[in-house]
């Protein structure tokens, strides 16, 4: 797992706590270093569309989250956080806490903007709202086009894949990979593409352990991003669902085990599966809870019975979509209302 690791400075806040830690990293097909954890931005959606950040709180968490260790963040255009995230780098650059460089930027591609032409203007616009001159990883959110208006777009997704492996050669961005794509339509990019997918970003937890998928993934060099890690831990779309929850008997066994929480052990399930997770917080309690996952191990048989607990249940399932040509995920029978939409 430690490919490559980094010593992180020694960092004070709130009330004195200072804590040294080395968050490891994976290494990437294009030969650079992803950090093993990133911080999650996406703040959700309500009847107003996507939740924005106020009095930027957004903000105040990434400058919070640099000086606890996190190097790497996760945003995407359609989340409207890039400009935030932004502002905390520049000021924790100009407070000579780290370097541009020691930050690694994941964004993404929305999907009304797939003609390969199309791309290049979107990146500019996102390092725009950054702040950055390049970004260190963008993925395409979906294989999904659609137009202006959010009908749907035929534009394949290997003619949206060439425009970012053109802004990879401009050099825009130093790492180009995927989201929400399956394994067969990874596989199209693998085959009919010309340079190889960095990362994939999947909904990955206890409750979708994806095992095939990650193992293929990691079999072709793609490092795996997962999101939403904290699964049924958590409540989703403001309301609890069915699995396991924070106080399970399985996993606070083993959260007692080491002295750790059952949050920090679902996470630690995901490094141990090499499978970076992105875990979500704005409160500063949860930001270094979240990290604290680096100085200890779970053994095997641990790793495998948590795995035991997959029902293959995912919470990102846009069925509004499922229409859509190169749609990613099995159909139901009751599609829900596409939100999206524009009237
Ligand atoms: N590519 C995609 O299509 C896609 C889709 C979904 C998500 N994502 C990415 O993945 C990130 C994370 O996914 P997510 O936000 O769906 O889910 P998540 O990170 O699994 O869960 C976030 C929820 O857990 C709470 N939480 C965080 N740490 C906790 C802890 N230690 N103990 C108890 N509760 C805790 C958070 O509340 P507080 O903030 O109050 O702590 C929040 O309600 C997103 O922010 C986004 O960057 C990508
Ligand atoms: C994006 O920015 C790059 C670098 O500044 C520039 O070369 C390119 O022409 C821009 N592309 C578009 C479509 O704005």
């Amino acid at each position: 797992m430690a490919v490559c690791a980094r010593l992180l400075v020694l960092s004070l806040w709130g009330l004195g706590l200072a804590s040294t830690m080395e968050v490891p990293s994976l290494k990437m097909n294009n030969g650079r270093d992803m950090p093993a954890i990133g911080l999650g931005t996406y703040l959700g959606f309500d009847q107003n569309g996507v939740v924005k950040s106020k009095d930027k709180q957004l903000r105040d968490v990434v400058m919070r989250a640099i000086d606890v260790g996190y190097r790497h963040f996760d945003t995407a255009s359609v989340y409207e956080t890039e400009q935030e995230i932004g502002e905390a780098v520049k000021m924790k650059v100009e407070e000579g806490v780290v370097k541009r460089e020691d930050i690694f930027i994941t964004t993404k591609l929305w999907n009304t903007q797939h003609r390969r032409t199309e791309v290049a203007q979107a990146i500019n616009d996102s390092l725009k709202k950054l702040g950055l001159d390049y970004i260190d990883l963008y993925l395409m959110h979906w294989p999904i086009g659609l137009n202006a208006d959010y009908s749907h777009s035929d534009v394949d997704f290997m003619e949206t894949w060439r425009g970012l492996e053109d802004a990879q050669r401009m050099g825009i961005v130093k790492g180009i990979g995927l989201s929400n794509f399956n394994k067969q339509q990874l596989e199209r990019v693998l085959k009919e593409g010309t340079i190889k997918p960095d990362a994939i970003q999947i909904e990955v937890h206890l409750q979708n352990v994806q095992k095939e998928m990650v193992e293929f993934c990691q079999s072709e060099g793609v490092v795996v991003m997962g999101y939403s890690p904290f699964g049924s831990l958590v409540a989703r779309h403001g309301s609890t669902v069915e699995g396991p929850k924070i106080d399970d008997p399985v996993l606070s066994s083993i959260a007692q085990k080491y002295g750790k929480t059952t949050p920090q052990i679902v996470l630690r399930w995901q490094i141990e599966r090499k499978v970076v997770p992105i875990p979500k917080t704005v409160n500063p309690k949860r930001l270094e809870e979240n990290i604290n996952i680096f100085d200890f191990t779970l053994t095997p048989d641990e790793v495998e019975k948590i795995n035991g607990f997959d029902t293959h249940t995912r919470y990102t399932l846009p069925s509004f979509w499922q229409n859509h040509p190169y749609y990613p995920f099995d159909k139901v029978d009751n599609p829900i209302a596409d939100p999206f939409i524009k009237v």
